[in-house]
């Protein structure tokens, strides 16, 4: 899969990423002088409200455009270029958290090993992501929005969206004690009105979309738009289905 980022659209139209992930520094409780990870840290604005609180704040990122306007807009931080499948840290950290990333890591055997290696005994893991069910609509309708373009073959789900039971027991496997585990509902508006979804579809779904020729891309990104605006373009706004799984674990 090969997902590009733009960043500039992604701070400016999906400026929510975050935003939601501010309740998350709640429950990781950041101290002073903590060494804390943030993985998939995107352009860094939560790894840079974690270090505000006096937490000394790693960003790990794959996408180097992403790491680019990470570093612009947060001089003052750390940040490394690593997968988070395979990255284990070289000094093991008090806490791992990550905030919408971990569902872009199919590998998530890989990325619970990962974080476990880079914890200290004793350290923290806390993290939201898509759950099971998480864009279920958009999900369960590429496959006829392929077919209708002539291109079924094409279509490769980038997305690993698990239930608890699943992630949980993952984590035991890697020697994390789950602690909090649940999947709710959170039902996301998008900015930019009518164009709202085509934009998120532009900006998160480019790795599945960059395969097709442009005429197969307009026309998956018509289909889409047509077959699902009944169902999430609400007065005005369109509202994804985004399903969360929100966890925390200590290693043992
Ligand atoms: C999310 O749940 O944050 C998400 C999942 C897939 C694509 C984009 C966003």
């Amino acid at each position: 899969m090969n997902q590009k980022w733009n960043t500039g659209t992604y701070d400016k139209d999906m400026a929510f990423v975050s935003q939601y992930g501010e309740s998350l520094i709640g429950l990781l409780k950041p101290e002073a002088g903590e060494r804390i990870l943030d993985w998939g840290c995107g352009t860094g604005d939560l790894a840079a409200a974690i270090a505000g609180h006096g937490a000394v704040v790693t960003g790990i990122d794959a996408s180097s455009e992403m790491l680019a306007t990470a570093r612009h807009k947060h001089p003052q931080l750390a940040f490394i270029l690593a997968d988070g499948q395979s990255y284990t840290a070289a000094t093991p950290a008090d806490a791992v958290f990550s905030n919408a990333a971990l569902h872009w890591l199919k590998d998530a055997s890989g990325a619970a090993a990962s974080i476990a290696a880079s914890l200290r005994p004793g350290g923290r893991f806390v993290a939201e992501f898509g759950g099971q069910g998480n864009i279920a609509s958009v999900v369960d309708t590429l496959p006829a929005a392929f077919a209708a373009a002539g291109c079924p073959d094409k279509l490769s789900l980038p997305w690993y969206f698990p239930g608890i039971a699943e992630y949980t027991s993952l984590l035991e496997q890697h020697g994390l004690t789950a602690g909090l585990a649940l999947c709710y509902d959170r039902p996301t508006p998008l900015a930019g009105g009518e164009d709202g979804f085509r934009s998120w579809l532009n900006t998160f779904a480019d790795g599945i979309l960059s395969v097709l020729t442009p005429q197969e891309r307009k026309e998956v990104l018509a289909y889409m738009e047509q077959e699902l605006k009944p169902r999430l373009f609400q007065d005005g706004v369109w509202v994804m289905d985004y399903r969360r799984i929100r966890v925390t674990a200590i290693k043992k």
